[in-house]
């Protein structure tokens, strides 16, 4: 089985080729990724009419580069994926549109696929992950903790009430002057700094509910800097080390609440898995190593490009629901919103 997957609900256009192997798990034909970074660097952020145009302008040359990649054509595929949402409403209908034409053209079946549920999905490529485990999803546009159980079978857990963690890293990267996206330079700066100098707030501790914030954080890291203004580079690197201590505190103590959680509602678990950009921060993963070997738990973390967002995770997802004959029809509409679980979509159309 083939399936070409199409990512445009950011600022990554992608387009990728993932066949399912005999034994189980996939292997990557293509894969292809056209970064729009530099369109949004200016504004420290994505702007969504910005978004939309790139990916118009590039979405059909980057499949045609997937199919030489993976040296088959259209006719070769055994359905054609893309995220259907949640995402910004202009990119996200450009990918599933292409899709859908695609897959008319070529009569092949078209499955529209969750953007978080790709992210859920994607460690299973490489095999040897079987249901259920843990999701610790954090990027620049969600924070998340998932119990996935299943294909299609997900309990959110808990998320943040405000900014996304990545989010926080991209702000306080802008007030402190630093570079975008700022994970990276937060990073590079907190290698240098102290982190104990600020004694910043950790959102949320000890809540049972496993959820997020960070908007207090980034408010707090700001307010630090406008006190201490003019800011020389040690302060910089100070508030940097402060701010990543703070997330990496946060994160355990949330993912404590969230194991409590999942072991109420799911049962035990023994395996977490993390995905999401901020996945690539070291001192991150090295906490999360840690956490696990404490909680005895196998930590799981993709490689770095399967874990931002990218074009296998939405073909894998699709191989997964094309597997268990799950297939879309072309009036599935694009969904800025479209929560993962039943009880997030109930709330979402107002019944809970
Ligand atoms: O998953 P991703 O590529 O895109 C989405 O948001 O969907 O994640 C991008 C986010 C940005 O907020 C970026 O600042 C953050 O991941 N990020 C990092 C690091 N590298 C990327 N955050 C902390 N440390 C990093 N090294
Ligand atoms: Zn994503």
């Amino acid at each position: 089985m083939r399936v070409l997957g199409i990512e445009t609900t950011c600022d990554e256009t992608a387009a990728a080729i993932v066949r399912l192997k005999p034994e189980g798990g996939g292997e990557v034909l293509a894969d292809e990724v056209m970064s729009q970074i530099a369109e949004h660097q200016t504004y420290g952020g994505v702007v969504p009419e910005l978004a939309a145009r790139a990916h118009i302008e590039v979405i059909d040359r980057l499949i045609v580069r997937a199919f030489e990649a993976a040296g088959c054509r259209l006719a070769d595929l055994d359905g054609i994926a893309a995220a259907a949402g949640p995402g910004l409403i202009g990119g996200v209908v450009i990918g599933l549109t292409t899709a859908k034409a695609l897959a008319l053209a070529a009569r092949k079946p078209f499955i529209a696929v969750n953007h978080l549920e790709a992210h859920a999905l994607t460690a299973r490529l490489s095999g040897g992950l079987d249901f259920p485990y843990l999701l610790l999803l954090v990027s620049g546009g969600h924070t998340q903790l998932v119990a996935v159980k299943g294909v299609g079978n997900y309990l959110r857990l808990g998320a943040t009430v405000d900014d996304a963690v990545g989010e926080a890293f991209d702000k306080i990267a802008k007030v402190l002057g630093l570079g975008y996206p700022g994970g990276p330079f937060v990073e590079r700066e907190a290698l240098k700094g102290n982190p104990a100098r600020f004694d910043l707030p950790r959102p949320m501790l000890g809540r049972e509910k496993p959820d997020f914030s960070f908007s207090g954080l980034k408010t707090a890291v700001r307010l630090e800097a406008e006190r201490i203004a003019p800011l020389t580079s040690a302060d910089v690197a100070d508030l940097c080390a402060s701010f990543q201590a703070a997330v990496i505190d946060t994160l355990a103590d949330r993912l404590r609440a969230g194991l409590r959680v999942f072991g109420d509602r799911v049962g035990p678990c023994q395996t977490m898995v993390v995905a999401g950009g901020v996945a690539a921060n070291n001192a991150i993963r090295r906490a999360l190593m840690r956490f696990c070997g404490e909680a005895g738990l196998r930590l799981v973390v993709p490689p770095i490009p399967l874990c931002t967002d990218n074009g296998t995770m939405i073909a894998w997802a699709g191989i997964e629901r094309l597997t268990l004959g799950l297939s879309d029809d072309m009036t599935f509409a694009a969904r800025p919103r479209w929560p993962l679980d039943a009880e997030g979509e109930a709330a979402h159309h107002g019944k809970a």
